[in-house]
């Protein structure tokens, strides 16, 4: 296994030539981010060569139809070199998730496809509902279409990986048992994010954080990842999971793991995931008096008017699906106990940020109090994972003049600035990785579930029909209530 502080040039060199199936090639999914990030290393001469590209979905289509949906999809210049060359590896096969003779006739497909090609190896992507994602593994695994062929057979699964313990557990020994662990490849796309990487590196390749990280000096942490998007298309998929399980379960858990870990013994997929499990498995049992669940109601984002989410189209009028939630988290190991850690994730908030802010305890004493300055601010340290990416730290600093006055000034480092060019995007990185057999920006089986078993409580009342989501105005920062969750008055949710 590799190093993932490693760069994803690396990662392009290493990664093997394959035939890759994307289950659900007509979807949302699809043409958001899997064909632009593939569209995106091949305009960088990233994909290694021999790749080609299946496209499996129910809907009946042409090679070339497939291929002219693609270049809409990654807005390409169908008359362009670069998109010939690319359209070249696309193909597309019709068939049903979970039919047998669908899939056996996708074996001959990729058995025809590799005639010519050097690429005995296959990965399957599932883009499609997460419905059907055990009836397709169920389905490849019948027709044969599973590792120990030559060459080596990989699967991505997307999230939401499951509803719930129960859910994931299913699914987790549908996988094991067709693909097994190793070739199973969970993503959860914020873990493919620079700047969610760099969390690491700003950690472990710098000796002066590991110092002031701990309960020691740290007063609290603030995780968001708001969004201004509504549910936009997907009522269908949201009235059915939430933001607890689309967003909180995973992505802020990723967040809080690597924010929160020990040093991993080796930099490697397997101890980095350890010390991310051992985190989770720390954390107090959730209540119900640490989560805060809302949902807009009608507001203004930008100036211009939205509806609220019950008025979204394809939402019941009474839904109680959750578009926002704030919880308080303890870690209770020798590092964190005692420190809360306020995290939340909504959608329809002011604006779109995701970041991490490390708020560091008050200097114990004013010196200058004497002088006349009554309190002093104390350092925060913001990582900012989108957009604008960059970290900054505050720090105290005399106002230049005869008295002392001081104001908390931003040390900054932007991303743009400091590196230029353009951020690449997370699923860029992580289809290499797959391609290269790198697990480590992936989620392993024991992570989600003890993620989902972190969650359980909550979701169990919510089950049980105990549950309230309070309104919130579109364009705020979420429901008064979630102040509720702070343990002391000089915490504050941060407005950004
Ligand atoms: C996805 C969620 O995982 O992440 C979406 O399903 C959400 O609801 C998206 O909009 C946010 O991703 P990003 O990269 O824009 O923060």
């Amino acid at each position: 296994m590799s190093n993932p502080l490693r760069d994803s040039r690396h990662a392009a060199r290493r990664a093997d030539p394959c035939l890759l199936v994307i289950f659900g090639a007509t979807g949302d999914l699809t043409a958001r981010k899997i064909a632009p990030a593939l569209w995106s290393l091949a305009t960088q001469g990233r994909l290694p060569p021999g790749l080609a590209v299946v496209g499996y979905g129910r809907s009946e289509l042409s090679d070339d139809a497939f291929r002219g949906h693609i270049a809409g999809a990654v807005k390409a210049d169908p008359a362009s070199d670069g998109w010939k060359d690319f359209a070249d590896r696309l193909f597309y096969h019709r068939g049903r998730y979970d039919d047998l003779d669908s899939h056996r006739a996708l074996g001959r497909r990729l058995a025809e496809l590799r005639q010519g090609r050097s690429a005995d190896n296959t990965l399957f992507y599932l883009a499609t509902p997460a419905s059907a994602f055990e009836p397709i593994i169920r389905a490849l695994g019948d027709a044969g279409l599973v590792p120990g062929q030559a060459g080596w057979t990989r699967i991505i699964v997307e999230k939401p990986f499951g509803r719930d313990l129960a859910s994931a557990r299913q699914l987790n020994d549908t996988l094991g048992g067709v693909f097994g662990e190793a070739n199973s490849f969970r993503i959860d796309h914020y873990l493919g994010k620079e700047t969610v990487q760099n969390l690491l590196v700003l950690r472990f390749a710098n000796a002066i954080f590991e110092l002031m990280w701990n309960r020691e000096q740290v007063d609290h942490v603030q995780i968001t990842a708001a969004e201004q998007l509504g549910v936009e298309q997907r009522a269908g998929f949201f009235e059915q999971t939430g933001i607890l399980r689309d967003i909180a379960q995973n992505h802020l858990m990723q967040l809080l793991c690597l924010t929160a870990m020990e040093p991993p013994a080796a930099p490697d997929a397997d101890a980095i995931r350890d010390e991310k499990v051992k985190v989770i498995r720390s954390l107090r049992r959730l209540t119900a008096r640490d989560v805060v669940a809302g949902q807009y109601g009608p507001g203004a984002v930008e100036g211009r008017s939205v509806p609220g989410y019950r008025e979204e189209p394809d939402v019941a009028a009474d839904s109680s699906a959750d578009t926002f939630l704030a919880m308080r988290a303890y870690v209770d190991n020798w590092r964190w106990a005692g420190v809360p850690f306020y995290l939340r994730c909504g959608k329809r908030l002011a604006r779109k940020v995701t970041e991490i802010a490390i708020q560091f305890r008050r200097p114990p004493l004013s010196l200058f109090a004497q002088l006349g300055v009554d309190r002093l601010a104390s350092n925060r340290l913001v990582i900012r994972v989108q957009p604008d990416e960059g970290i900054s730290l505050l720090v105290g600093s005399k106002i230049p003049g005869p008295e002392v006055r001081i104001q908390p000034v931003k040390m900054d480092f932007r991303y743009g600035t400091s590196f230029g060019g353009r951020v690449p995007d997370a699923y860029e990185r992580l289809v290499l990785d797959v391609m290269a057999g790198d697990a480590t920006l992936f989620t392993r089986r024991d992570e989600v579930e003890q993620a989902w078993n972190y969650f359980a409580p909550i979701l169990d009342a919510w089950e049980r029909g105990d549950k309230s989501v309070v309104p919130y105005p579109a364009g705020s920062w979420g429901p008064a209530d979630a102040d509720r969750l702070l343990v002391s008055p000089e915490h504050a949710w941060r407005r950004l």
